[in-house]
């Protein structure tokens, strides 16, 4: 049976991170995927939580990512999280590791005590974590006039007093608006 295995990722994993991203969100236009970089720079910055970048290793190849960094909803400042880039290597697709290593993230998340995770991407994917529209939760952002795709899910309750998201405007740090 081939393994699986899931877990934050680490030093020697950047350059099969790349790889897998490059390989996903490959577009005949563009030599580099603008999720290269995106992951390059929130890796360099403030909004990084190391525990919550979680690799999917199958085989022993690192075959899939998924990635979740700080974002503040205003005006209350409340620290969330948002889900991306998700990929799995395209020759690995479809065998269930896109759905694993979210729901490590996810799990992994909710044990640190995180209550809010937003994402932007195909509800037929994302429902299945419990994803629902986020302009119903009260949330906006630059990505809300996209509808559907906006969405966000509450995490359950895991650390005592781990306080309720609030309504408002969820704010990006700066690698976010080149994608
Ligand atoms: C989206 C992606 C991460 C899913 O990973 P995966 O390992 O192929 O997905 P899984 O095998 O866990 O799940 C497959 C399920 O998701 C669905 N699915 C897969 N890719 C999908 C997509 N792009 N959009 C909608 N649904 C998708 C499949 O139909 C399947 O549904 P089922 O469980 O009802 O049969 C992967 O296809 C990928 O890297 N795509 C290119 C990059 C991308 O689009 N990332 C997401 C950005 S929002």
């Amino acid at each position: 049976m081939t393994t699986l295995r899931l877990r934050p990722e680490g030093p020697a994993d950047t350059e099969p991170i790349r790889q897998v991203l490059a390989g996903a969100f490959a577009r005949p236009d563009l030599a580099v995927p603008p999720e290269v970089g995106l992951v390059e720079e929130l890796r360099g910055s403030a909004a990084w939580l190391p525990e919550l970048a979680m690799v999917a290793e199958y085989g022993g190849e690192l075959a899939g990512y998924a990635l979740l960094t700080r974002v503040r909803v205003s005006p209350a400042q409340f620290p969330a999280l948002v889900l991306g880039p998700v990929a799995v290597a395209p020759h690995r697709q479809r065998i269930g590791l896109g759905t694993s290593v979210v729901q490590a993230a996810l799990e992994a998340a909710t044990e640190l005590g995180e209550r809010l995770v937003v994402v932007l991407g195909d509800p037929a994917f994302y429902r299945r974590f419990g994803f629902g529209p986020a302009d119903r939760a009260g949330l906006s952002s630059p990505w809300s006039g996209l509808g559907e795709p906006w969405q966000a899910l509450v995490l359950p309750l895991a650390v005592s007093g781990a306080a309720e998201p609030p309504p408002g405007e969820v704010v990006f740090p700066p690698p976010w608006s080149r994608v």
